[in-house]
């Protein structure tokens, strides 16, 4: 089963699902940033790692079916959404439909959109965390397929309560990934169930 993973920048979760030796292959990775460092990792393991950058399209159309155009050259059955910065059109969205995820640092519904550490301080919650859920094109809104929740501690910084959201990000991307590549995950009623293993 091939998998596309989209990313803007350092590449971590792409870097947990290298590790997690998912029943699936990691047939490309594409980033919309040229010094994204996910590349350099995606090319040191033999994964090819291409650029579709929105800068050099005069529309986010066009630049929707550019990234598209390169992901199906690769023919996923899932495309995860690994740290990649771009909203995506609904054209785009309903192209991958069932087959694309996301994660996203927050507990969603809760602190959808970006500053989510920072927010989460600011508001005060006790538990923050992060999601796994299938993109559609309300931003941040699908179907839940993983959380995992932490504490937040006193003397928590953006940086503190990143890094421990961040480790669990690491742990339930794969898992979700998993699950999809094993044909587990059902969606009844826009919410998600994990099928029992087969
Ligand atoms: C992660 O916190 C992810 O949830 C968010 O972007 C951050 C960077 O991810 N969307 P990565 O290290 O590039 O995978």
């Amino acid at each position: 089963m091939n998998i596309v993973v989209l990313i803007s920048g350092r590449g971590s979760n792409l870097a947990a699902l290298l590790e997690a030796k998912l029943p699936a292959t990691v047939a490309a990775v594409i980033s919309n940033k040229a010094d994204a460092a996910g590349l350099a990792l995606a090319r040191a393991h033999g994964i090819p790692a291409l650029v579709v950058a929105h800068r050099d399209y005069g529309s986010r159309a066009a630049f929707d079916a550019a990234l598209a155009a390169a992901i199906d050259r690769h023919a996923p059955a899932l495309v995860v959404l690994a740290g990649f910065m771009r909203i995506l059109t609904p054209g785009f969205v309903g192209r991958y439909a069932g087959r694309l995820i996301n994660i996203h640092p927050s507990l969603l519904p809760s602190f959808t959109g970006l500053d989510t550490h920072r927010r989460a301080l600011e508001a005060g919650v006790k538990i923050h965390g992060c999601t796994v859920h299938f993109v559609t094109p309300e931003l941040d809104h699908g179907p839940i397929i993983a959380q995992a929740a932490v504490p937040v501690l006193e003397d928590d910084t953006e940086v503190t309560l990143a890094a421990r959201v961040l480790a669990e990000e690491h742990r339930i991307l794969p898992q979700a990934v998993r699950w999809f590549a094993q044909g587990r995950l059902v969606i009844v009623d826009g919410r998600v169930r994990v099928a029992d293993e087969l």
